[in-house]
């Protein structure tokens, strides 16, 4: 069969060599083979329904597609740069194999709704991906959480020792921001779920179709409500991309607490050694690479964001091909975010936690200072005194390089009268976290509830992941 182009009618020569690389898309766009084929198959079957097509021609179709994408998934699909894209490569050989019938496929459609579909389709397949991986990282955090449910470390604002918390409470605070990620995503896919067959090049079509037909035979939950929007709106790809750089940017603050952690200086954790590498030249080196690569990659996936805002914010009314350039973008972003989740829960999983570094840190820079405030106010001295006398208190424990517990009962009554020997019990760390009790807050009983709701979560999703 003469390599013509589905355009080529009007056009005497074809494309010039360098034009053809230039404009190509299915070097990359081949990604979307199965959502073109699944939305030929339903745009086939539509067609049967209401008559355009004959059934048996329908079922040649989806037969001869079938045949194609077993081609392509063995490895015997030859695809042809000459095709320009996905969509005449994969419309191309299906006329090669069931002959004239297939020339009828494209009826009522054009390439401009079918690419919004394909991508659609593929938007959404992929944010399904994203959100099992997100799950599993919320699974391992809490986890790590549940597991270490003793340990107590240095709860830090500005980077600076603050109060002491539950390494939990820490941990969860990720597991939070997660859930938020893979909830979100939930929200993009109803938007990106909605299906664009039907709007054709971009003013609708003659034939009597039927586009909620083709939204249920894909399981899409709705249809588009104007032609002329269906074929040009990407918003739902500027959405995923969204939802990708902020678990991105989760992620990277996750990888900075890790990369701090595993310092010497902190040494709150061991990295595993599967999560790690050493370096060429200095032999005690335990590098975080895993940790500072996706701190680094972060900057990709927000790349993918801009590029897409950029790419919609001049467009005139309706397609163009600059909407081409809408792929490898997500694509990239794609690769990067779903392996970042995946790497980010194998090394939370098998992380070290080193308790005694963590209760060093706890006795140096004064974390228990609010707990001293605390109690002076509970004497019934107003907090703003009781601040300003524990800063005297703070001040002479500094100047003989010793922590507050460790100022003897006559040096502490000598900044206030009211302070008791109880005093030690309020300024041991675990008497700090086990006090704090409010909602959402590090004592057991918020950090109790926290487990629950997660874990009942994660069962949910378990069950029920669309
Ligand atoms: N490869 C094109 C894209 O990704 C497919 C749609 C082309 N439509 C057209 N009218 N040239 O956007």
């Amino acid at each position: 069969m003469s390599r013509q182009r589905t355009w080529g009618g009007r056009f005497k020569e074809g494309p010039a060599a360098l034009v053809q690389r230039y404009t190509e898309s299915i070097s990359f766009d081949r990604a979307l083979y199965a959502q073109d084929i699944a939305g030929s198959k339903a745009h086939a079957a539509m067609l049967a329904k209401v008559g355009v097509l004959t059934a048996a021609e329908a079922a040649a179709i989806a037969s001869g597609l079938d045949r194609v994408k077993e081609e392509i998934e063995s490895g015997h699909f030859a695809w042809k740069v000459e095709y320009e894209d996905v969509h005449m490569n994969i419309e191309s050989r299906l006329i090669e194999l069931i002959g004239d019938t297939g020339k009828k496929l494209h009826t009522g459609r054009s390439r401009n709704d079918q690419v919004a579909l394909d991508f659609r389709l593929f938007v959404s397949d992929r944010l399904a991906i994203w959100r099992s991986a997100l799950r599993d990282l919320v699974a391992s955090l809490t986890e790590q959480a549940e597991k270490n449910k003793e340990l107590l470390l240095p709860g830090c604002t500005h980077l600076q020792p603050a109060q002491p918390v539950a390494l939990a409470q820490h941990l969860l605070a990720y597991a939070w921001m997660f859930k938020r990620d893979h909830e979100r995503m939930a929200d993009a896919d109803k938007r990106a779920r909605i299906c664009p067959l039907g709007a054709a090049a971009l003013a609708g079509t003659t034939y009597p179709l039927d586009p909620a037909y083709t939204a249920r035979e894909l399981g899409m939950y709705g249809v588009f409500d104007n032609s002329m929007d269906a074929v040009s709106d990407r918003d739902f790809v500027a959405e995923a991309l969204f939802c990708a750089s902020l678990a991105m940017a989760h992620l990277s603050r996750l990888c900075e607490d890790i990369i701090l952690w595993a310092n010497p200086g902190f040494g709150f954790i061991r990295l595993p050694d599967a999560y790690s590498t050493g370096s060429s030249i200095m032999p005690q080196k335990k590098n975080p690479d895993v940790a500072e690569l996706m701190r680094g990659k972060t900057g990709r996936v927000y790349g993918a964001l801009v590029s897409i805002l950029t790419l919609l914010k001049g467009l005139p009314m309706t397609y163009n091909r600059d909407l081409q350039e809408d792929k490898e973008p997500f694509l990239n972003a794609d690769t990067t975010l779903t392996l970042s989740v995946e790497a980010m829960s194998g090394m939370i999983r098998e992380l070290l936690f080193n308790g005694d570094r963590m209760r060093e840190a706890l006795a140096r820079g004064f974390l228990n200072a609010t707990e001293l405030a605390d109690y002076l106010a509970a004497k019934g001295i107003p907090f703003r005194e009781a601040h300003h006398t524990t800063g005297s208190a703070v001040a002479m424990a500094e100047e003989r390089g010793v922590s507050l517990e460790d100022l003897s009962l006559q040096e502490l009554q000598g900044i206030s009268p009211l302070i008791e020997e109880d005093v030690y019990t309020a300024l041991n760390p675990a008497t700090a976290v086990a006090r704090r009790n409010t909602h959402g807050g590090t004592g057991p009983s918020p950090l109790a509830a926290q487990f629950t709701t997660l874990r009942q979560w994660l069962e949910h999703e378990q069950r029920e992941p669309r």
